[in-house]
């Protein structure tokens, strides 16, 4: 997957479930999950991946409310991403 097609699942992500079969229909089903069974995804890298997001924001200068607001979409769907109990 290009940057420009990681770019556009974000952008698609955020913007909700229309955007979300917007981007199913020309990219086929995104299946997240599925692609990231090949590394192992525990209770660290998850903290560790939204550690890394919540720095990029802060170094961006997302606004406080929205980064709190990202940071919880980000911290659900990295937990989902979870394949591994520790
Ligand atoms: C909101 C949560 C997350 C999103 C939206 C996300 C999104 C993505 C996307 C779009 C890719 C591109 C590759 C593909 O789809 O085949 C990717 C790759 C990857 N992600 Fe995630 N991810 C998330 C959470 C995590 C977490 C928690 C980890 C754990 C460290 C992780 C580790 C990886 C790795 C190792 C790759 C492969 C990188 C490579 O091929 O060089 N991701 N992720």
């Amino acid at each position: 997957m290009n940057s420009q097609t990681t770019f556009a699942s974000h952008f698609e992500w955020l913007g909700g479930e229309a955007r979300v079969l917007a981007l199913a229909e020309r990219c086929g089903h995104p299946r997240l999950r599925g692609r990231h069974l090949p590394f192992k995804v525990g209770v660290l890298e998850r903290d560790q991946w939204v550690a890394c997001m919540d720095q990029a924001m802060g170094e961006t200068g997302v606004p406080d409310d929205l980064r709190r607001q990202l940071r919880d979409s980000f911290f659900k769907t990295a937990d989902f991403m979870r394949n591994q109990e520790g």
